[in-house]
């Protein structure tokens, strides 16, 4: 099959999405893991985002691209699945059925917008600092850090943002898997309940930190 003829059928729509979402959850294990630095004190988060910034800059600049990437071709997919999903059905159903996959669906759309959102607001947040719940100084991470997750309202949108995510993770790791056509008998590594334990470990590392924060065990 053609490279085109590819991305046009629903089949290459999905398998960019499951690929395109995979690389993301790649990411979002490797922040994880460096958020939770934050525990080990102010010298040891800064010294690794000074590495970050500094050091592995360019790595750093490959990295943002293929996000960058991935993150476009999953919402730009997302959309086109759905507009195709609603052209099969031109009629609403009089008594529409909710079947299971249905509500999952629907649910991975809204969820996936308030991701969108919550990644927008959180670069504009920590990286670039134009929205300062708090003073925010470049290049001091952990006090940015506690200075913002010390405000109520901060925290509760990242613990609300954390469990979008989580969902998210969770029904996306399960039906990637699908779209790859990997599910095969008992090996399929993604079962629901590694989907849903991955979801919960991913959940827990990101959450901790404002929480934590936000009682005063870190300062
Ligand atoms: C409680 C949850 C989170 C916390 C505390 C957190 C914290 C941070 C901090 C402090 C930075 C700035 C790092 C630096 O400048 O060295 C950052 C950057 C970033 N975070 Fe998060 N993050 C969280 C969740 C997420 C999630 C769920 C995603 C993606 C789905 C995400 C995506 C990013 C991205 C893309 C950047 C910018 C990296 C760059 O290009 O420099 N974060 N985060």
């Amino acid at each position: 099959m053609r490279a085109p003829t590819f991305f046009a059928s629903t089949v290459g729509k999905k398998i960019v999405m499951a690929v395109s979402g995979l690389i993301m959850v790649g990411f979002v294990i490797l922040h994880m893991a460096g958020n939770l630095q934050v525990f080990e004190g102010a010298a040891r988060l800064n010294t690794y985002s000074a590495f970050l910034h500094g050091p592995a800059g360019e790595a750093l600049w490959l990295l943002r691209a293929i996000l960058i990437i991935a993150l476009i071709a999953h919402v730009v997919s997302a959309y086109q699945l759905t507009v195709i999903d609603r052209a099969a059905r031109p009629v609403p159903y009089v008594k529409r059925e909710l079947q299971a996959a249905t509500v999952a669906s629907r649910t991975m759309r809204i969820g996936g917008v308030v991701l969108l959102i919550f990644i927008v607001l959180h670069i504009l947040h920590f990286t670039t600092r134009t929205l300062q719940p708090a003073p925010l100084a470049e290049g001091d991470v952990y006090d940015n850090v506690i200075a913002s997750f010390r405000i109520w309202w901060v925290t509760l949108l990242y613990v609300i943002a954390m469990i979008a995510l989580a969902y998210h993770l969770y029904h996306g790791l399960w039906s990637s898997v699908r779209s790859l056509g990997v599910e095969r008998g008992r090996l399929n590594p993604f079962r629901r309940p590694v989907a849903i334990t991955l979801a919960f470990i991913i959940w827990a590392g990101f959450t901790i930190v404002p929480v934590a924060v936000y009682f005063h065990l870190v300062s």
